[in-house]
């Protein structure tokens, strides 16, 4: 959590190893991702990290099992095998149509086509930009509770940039951001 303009999605895309940061380390899966070059550092993130998006960023005319398909075979998986994967894991997060185009889905249903796009490569770590931020309560509600699942069913680590703080309140910890510096919160 933090202001506007604080660097929470900068923290995100260094996690990403999209912006490198003039000194220092950052280790995703035990790698330090920042001497990486562009090649190395794409492929360790398509390997071990699953982003979720605020507004999902879906490719609106492909169907929900295209997109989710789509980053299977980025990451290297055959075509009936990612197929198989994207179908399991929609269903999973009750998707039930997923042949329809996503831009035709409303938003809560978006997201969690997003989450399983983010899901389908097996990640380390799963890092969500305010996921909830353009859903209503009870949208947001479900999102948050299925993000939150996700470490224990999955074996993942995860990191949620949130406004929101009844979000925040289902984290083990609650890093804020502010003046450059990052304080991590004890567990309530
Ligand atoms: N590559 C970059 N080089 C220099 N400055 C940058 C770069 N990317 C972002 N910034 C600046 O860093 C600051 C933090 O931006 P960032 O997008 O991380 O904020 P944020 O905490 O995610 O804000 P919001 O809550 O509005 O999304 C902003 O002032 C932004 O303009
Ligand atoms: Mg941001």
């Amino acid at each position: 959590m933090g202001p506007s303009g604080s660097g929470k999605s900068t923290l995100l895309s260094c996690a990403l190893g999209l912006i490198r940061p003039d000194r220092g380390s950052v280790e995703v899966a035990g790698r330090d991702v920042v001497p990486l070059r562009s090649g190395a550092v794409a492929r360790h993130r398509a390997r071990h990290v699953g982003m979720v998006f605020q507004f999902g960023e879906l490719l609106p005319e492909l169907s929900a099992v295209e997109n989710v398909m789509l980053a299977a075979m980025l990451g290297g998986a055959r075509r009936s095998r990612s197929l198989n994967a994207a179908e399991e894991l929609l269903h999973e997060l009750g998707i039930s149509d997923s042949s329809v185009a996503t831009g035709s889905l409303s938003g809560g249903e978006r997201q969690r086509v997003a989450i399983a796009r983010a899901l389908v490569n097996r990640p380390s770590l799963v890092l969500a930009d305010e996921p909830t931020g353009a859903l209503d309560d009870a949208n947001r509600d479900r999102v948050s509770r299925l993000l939150y699942s996700l470490p224990s069913r999955w074996g993942c680590g995860l990191l949620v940039v949130t406004h929101d703080q009844d979000v925040a309140s289902g984290a083990t910890h609650v890093a804020r951001i502010l003046d450059g510096k990052i304080a991590v919160e004890a567990p309530a």
